[in-house]
């Protein structure tokens, strides 16, 4: 099938000998309560390049959308290019914005392109029946230690798209910059969302030790751009999850409102690493958090909100009396605060009607609240405990689900956070664990890659460590576990080509990627 590179690979997939060309007289219809938005979405997708905008047509329409009105939360589609006319049904909306993102990558990759382009818009005979693997296939970009502009967003969720990933795990605050803005709360963004300068080169290089660019750094959303970019992106089949990471990741918070701190006024940090400034507990800090979320809630209409909780030190609160008491009153140990405070916010948010994430260290200090999703990223061990104790989980191990990571040991790389994970080692994970009792295996909602921005101060270099990483992730995601990279390498070039078209600074291959040795499947890791 080279040239019908469809990528995540469906599930079934029958070439047929004829062909079928579309021109500037071909039609559109649309049936059943999803078509409308469906159809407008074709032609925003088409008409740029091709000067295709679907008049309308009635039955003999090129190109017929079909809801079936049976199952809204369906991601199936079965997609029909016949040398007379293309077919294109699925149970209800989902499947059909799937089975649009399939329909264009049959066009020839010129029809990626922003402006005007001259082709013969040629599709070949086929037939192809798919659904997902997973209903979590996840990007998480932090906008935190860098800003993102809103209009990289939208290139973001239109890359998300394109690969049929349907989460964007949004990470909205750290120690370096808040980025959402509250009504309530104004000072979160007029104070939160700006940092003096930032670090310069690896925070473990010791020839950096001190340095810092001199430039101030910041930026927020107003609610009304997110909700537009909500909607945007759900017209694309993609949810954008929310994350408020506390209580630790809090030291912009607490520079815009010292009360919420432990030790006193602080500015937003200006460098890396695990920061031992958290969130007091005390009832009205509490309060703060809930405040925050109801405002986050009513913007993002995400069933699932992430309350973050990594890499939350106890050292201050072991050290602050007030903390001890505030412990003490609760009946819990200092270590169990986290696991309180995270119980607390849960009840609120569950009360609300959503579904708490949190980051696999809610596993610790007591017990995990009901209906809460496990987000292992320190390996598979969390998701692997909590899937095993009948939690739903998110699979996303920092080997080799962290994008932040080296591609390639070429000592022309950019600065990196840490280690190698090559796009063979993201094409080779399989999400559900070996270790996994087989009957907890429906656990595991899907997987996600992370994008931690430390050292990607540029959209360009988001776009670098993304791709086309996210492409081998996305097939994870999607495709039955039985992946061969021999087969899926001619499917990545002709992605490659459409990103190209699109402009986007992925990472170029080395050469030819190497076809598998020995067996099918890939169960595990790559050997080198
Ligand atoms: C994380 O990488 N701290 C979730």
């Amino acid at each position: 099938m080279d040239d019908v590179a469809v990528l995540p690979r469906p599930a079934r997939l029958r070439r047929g000998g004829g062909q079928l060309v579309l021109d500037a007289t071909s039609t559109v219809s649309g049936s059943g309560p999803g078509a409308d938005a469906a159809v407008s979405l074709l032609r925003s997708l088409l008409a740029p390049a091709t000067g295709l905008w679907g008049a309308p047509g009635g039955e003999g329409a090129a190109i017929r959308l079909l809801d079936e009105d049976r199952d809204l939360r369906s991601e199936r589609y079965v997609l029909r290019v016949r040398p007379d006319g293309i077919e294109l049904s699925s149970p209800g909306p989902l499947g059909l914005v799937n089975g649009i993102q399939t329909l264009r990558q049959l066009l020839p990759p010129a029809v990626y392109s922003p402006g005007p382009r001259r082709e013969a818009w040629v599709l070949p005979e086929v037939e192809i029946e798919d659904e997902p693997r997973f209903s979590w296939r996840g990007a998480m970009l932090d906008v935190s230690r860098h800003f993102a502009p809103l209009d990289f967003l939208y290139r973001f969720v239109d890359v998300l798209a394109m690969h049929k990933l349907n989460v964007f795990h949004l990470h909205l605050n750290d120690d370096q910059g808040w980025r959402f803005a509250t009504h309530r709360y104004p000072r979160l963004v007029e104070v939160g969302a700006w940092r003096a300068e930032t670090k310069v080169g690896h925070q473990r290089d010791k020839a950096f030790a001190d340095r810092y660019d001199g430039t101030p750094h910041g930026g927020y959303y107003e609610q009304s751009q997110l909700r537009a970019l909500v909607a945007y992106a759900a017209a694309r089949n993609v949810t954008i999850v929310p994350e408020i990471d506390l209580p630790g990741h809090a030291q912009a918070a607490i520079a815009a409102y010292p009360e919420l701190g432990n030790v006193g006024p602080l500015e937003v940090w200006r460098r890396w690493g695990v920061n031992p400034h958290v969130l007091n507990l005390e009832a009205a800090t509490v309060q703060f958090c809930k405040d925050v979320w109801d405002e986050v809630m009513d913007v993002f209409p995400s069933p699932y909100v992430h309350l973050g909780g990594d890499e939350c030190p106890t050292s201050e609160w072991r050290s602050t009396p007030a903390m001890q008491r505030r412990a003490t009153a609760l009946g819990v140990p200092v270590e169990g605060l986290q696991n309180w405070f995270t119980r607390e916010l849960s009840a609120h948010l569950l009360a609300a009607g959503r579904l708490p994430v949190g980051w696999d260290e809610i596993l610790e200090g007591g017990e995990l609240p009901k209906g809460a999703t496990v987000m292992s990223w320190r390996g598979e061990k969390g998701g692997i405990a909590a899937a095993s104790a009948g939690f739903d989980v998110v699979m996303c191990p920092d080997y080799p689900c962290y994008f932040d990571h080296y591609q390639s040991s070429s000592p022309d790389e950019p600065l990196a956070i840490g280690r190698l994970n090559t796009l063979e080692d993201v094409y080779g994970y399989e999400p559900v664990p070996a270790a996994l009792a087989p009957e907890r295996a429906g656990h595991v909602l899907g997987t996600q890659f992370t994008l931690w921005r430390e050292y990607l101060p540029e959209s360009r270099q988001v776009e670098y460590m993304a791709l086309p990483r996210l492409c081998a992730l996305a097939e994870v995601a999607w495709s039955a576990p039985e992946r061969e990279l021999g087969e899926f390498a001619p499917r990545l070039s002709g992605q490659l080509r459409r990103l190209d078209e699109l402009g986007l600074n992925y990472r170029p291959l080395d050469g030819p990627l190497p076809s598998q040795r020995g067996g099918t499947g890939v169960r595990r890791r790559f050997d080198p």
